[in-house]
């Protein structure tokens, strides 16, 4: 099967459990934004393809023009897509940011300990469940400011240029950083530095093994650098919910290709 036919059936199963009832539509931590759909029985006994769930969170729906730019319309939600090509409303930070109770590769408290409650505590039981198999992780960077941003993207352009910078750091405005569902993570088998190889070590495979059960996805995939306009970063995890985790993780897609609403609605 082709990851994309994959991806419809994954949608298809998963609106099937949670028509039955078999997994829950809300998040675990109950905080998401998750939109219950009831799913109408088709006329006439035949059967049709439930709606995705992530139907009301799909790209071309989450997104509005102001001032020349794509801009999001669902900054809050655990589904939102901020990339290239969609900004986070002007002036936008979220409201409930708080700093997991994790190991982290530096000291003290810093604008980048935090994360969004919700992921914040997503992410304590990801790293504890690394723990129980001997996988240490280190948290890195979580939330930025779009000020933060603005600086650390004008002193990658100083160092590297713009077309390099491009593909390593989001521009303000764009990053899933300032959402605060993104965290950088690390291990000291690599001195906790943000690198690729970190991908290629134990718990780097840990990670893209299993950050799915705890509602984060590897967003920056390696093969997906035309979709995401970024390189390969294993290390960078997103929050996306365990229900849209799974679903993602299983298609193969990455987070913008599975919420374009010709995936969700599951046509041919
Ligand atoms: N490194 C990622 C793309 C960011 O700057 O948000
Ligand atoms: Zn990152």
């Amino acid at each position: 099967m082709s990851k994309r036919k994959a991806a419809k059936w994954g949608s298809v199963v998963l609106s099937a459990a949670l028509a039955a009832g078999i997994l829950s539509a809300c998040g675990a931590a109950g905080a998401s934004d998750e939109k219950n759909q009831e799913v109408k029985a088709p006329a006439g006994g035949e059967t049709a393809a439930a709606p995705s769930p992530f139907a009301a969170d799909s790209i071309q729906a989450t997104v509005e023009q102001k001032d020349g730019k794509n801009v999001v319309t669902n900054p809050d939600s655990i589904h939102v897509v901020a990339n290239k090509q969609r900004y986070l409303p002007e002036g936008y930070a979220p409201s409930d940011l708080v700093v997991p109770k994790v190991e982290f590769s530096f000291g003290g408290t810093e604008e980048k300990s935090h994360l969004r409650k919700e992921a914040a505590s997503a992410l304590e039981q990801l790293f504890a469940a690394a723990e129980e198999e001997d996988i240490k992780l280190y948290a890195v960077s979580g939330y930025r400011s779009y000020t933060r941003q603005k600086a650390i993207y004008a002193n990658n352009v100083a160092t590297r240029g713009e077309a390099e910078t491009a593909k390593v750091s989001a521009a303000p405005g764009t990053s899933e950083h300032q959402t605060g569902l993104a965290m950088d993570v690390s291990a000291l088998s690599v001195n906790n530095l943000l690198e690729q190889s970190f991908g290629e070590t134990e718990e780097g495979r840990w990670l893209a093994d299993h950050a799915q059960e705890y509602g984060f996805i590897v967003h920056y995939l390696k093969g997906k650098e035309a979709v995401t306009g970024y390189t390969y970063e294993p290390w960078h995890i997103r929050y996306v919910g365990k229900e849209l985790a799974a679903a993602v993780h299983a298609s193969g897609l990455s987070l913008e290709e599975y919420l374009d609403e010709s995936n969700l609605k599951g046509g041919s």
